[in-house]
Order: structure tokens, then C-alpha cells, then sequence
């Protein structure tokens, strides 16, 4: 959970960064020391995160896009089937001074180590037989799940990871709670930051489809 001085920290690091960046003639740091408390997403067309809510995890989601295909051909478009990712809990990552630099990069760093760069455990990003997009923060304190719907979608940035097999970085998304009860204790969902995960051709994909490495990091609101 994010404390008040975690975000102070946070702030104080996002100054340090702006301010290194900057000419010698940059405001004091007091100029910019009202901004907001909390991290903020990283920046993209994707709506704000709905009124109200407040960030409660950062996660790193490691795992799979799964695809089927129609027919084992180049011509057949591959065609979404869910996914399945472990969530590890990055969010003390933002109370380090550099937390807000490093943090862009956890999902690709993360995808060409093939694992959760020693980060704990915080739950489970899978799809039910139905295809809703489900998170199970079973770690969390107290535990907080999230059924989901998509609401929106933003390409990744050109220089977003690829992936392992160059097919690119899959959408930066917001889900939100689709209202059907099984939400508890969150509103949203942010996937950015995204690595791998798109879709290769589907040339010589058999029954199983293809399943496709990514990482993400996840911000949960609620
Ligand atoms: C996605 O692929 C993984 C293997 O990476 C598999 O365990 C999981 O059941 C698949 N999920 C769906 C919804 O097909």
C-alpha cells in the first residue's frame, strides 16, 4: 500500500529527475512541490482513472497471450484467447529515490529474464472460460480481485519491447469492474508499459494456438 511518505519519496525523486534534466536556469524545486501526491500513470490517451479512486498496487504481470488460429496459414488472422500472468508487487519500487525512472522499465527487463526480478508475489491475471479478463491480488492486504472489462486502448509506444520474437508489444489498456459482483475493493485497472505479447503469424499454428511471452505493469485503482 502506498503511505504518505512513500509518495513524498516518490515526489522527491520525480523532482531530482526533472530537475537533473533540466538547464542550470530550472525553477527551485519549490516551484514544482505541489504536484500531486500520488505516482501517476505513465502518460497516454487512456482516460484518467475514475473519480474518487486512489492507486492502491503497481504490479509487474508476467506471462502469456494465448491466440488461436482459424487455419495454420499466414492468411488466417490470429484471434485473441486470453491470457495468464503471475503479478508480482512492484509498488514499493516507487518509493525508491530513482523508483519513478526505474519503473518504465521492470516489464522489459522483467520479459528478457523470463522472470519477476525477485519481486513478491501479489496474485494472478487469467481469463475465466467465459473470457473475462480477471486479477486475484490474493497477496494484497486485505485481498482484492477484479473482474474486468476493457473500457479503452492505446497502441504502445514505438519503442515499446517487442518481445522475445520481435511480434511487438501488445496495447496499453483501462479495464474497469464490469459490475457483475465478483469485484472486491478495486474500480480499475491500467496495463502499460507493456513488452511482447502480440501475435505472431498464424503459419503452422495447430490446435493448441500460440501463446506469446509479455510483460506489463499493472496500476490498480480503487
Ligand atoms: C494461456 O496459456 C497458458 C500457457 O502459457 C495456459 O496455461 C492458459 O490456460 C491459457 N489461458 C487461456 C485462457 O487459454
Amino acid at each position: 500500500m502506498l503511505s504518505p511518505s512513500l509518495s513524498l519519496l516518490t515526489t522527491l525523486g520525480l523532482l531530482l529527475t526533472t530537475t537533473l534534466a533540466l538547464p542550470t536556469a530550472a525553477p527551485p524545486f519549490h516551484v514544482r512541490a505541489k504536484q500531486s501526491a500520488a505516482p501517476s500513470l505513465p502518460a497516454s490517451t487512456l482516460p484518467s482513472p475514475p473519480a474518487g479512486t486512489t492507486l492502491k498496487y503497481v504490479a509487474l504481470g508476467l506471462g502469456t497471450q494465448n491466440y488461436t488460429c482459424a487455419s495454420p496459414s499466414a492468411s488466417s488472422p490470429p484471434m485473441p484467447a486470453g491470457a495468464l500472468a503471475t503479478l508480482y508487487d512492484a509498488t514499493a519500487r516507487l518509493s525508491l529515490p530513482s523508483g519513478a525512472v526505474q519503473i518504465p522499465k521492470l516489464p522489459a527487463t522483467s520479459l528478457k529474464s523470463s522472470n519477476g526480478l525477485g519481486l513478491p508475489q501479489l496474485g494472478q491475471h487469467y481469463f475465466t472460460s467465459s473470457l473475462v479478463p480477471s486479477f486475484d491480488l490474493a497477496a494484497a492486504s486485505p485481498p482484492l480481485f477484479l473482474s474486468a472489462h476493457k473500457a479503452a486502448s492505446a497502441p504502445a509506444p514505438a519503442d515499446a519491447d517487442a518481445g522475445p520474437t520481435a511480434s511487438g508489444a501488445v496495447d496499453w489498456l483501462e479495464l474497469l469492474d464490469n459490475g457483475r459482483g465478483a469485484t472486491r475493493g478495486l474500480a480499475a485497472v491500467y496495463r502499460v508499459e507493456t513488452a511482447g505479447g502480440k501475435a505472431g503469424s498464424c503459419e503452422g499454428v495447430g490446435a493448441g494456438g500460440m501463446q506469446v511471452a509479455y510483460a506489463a505493469e499493472y496500476w490498480f485503482y480503487g
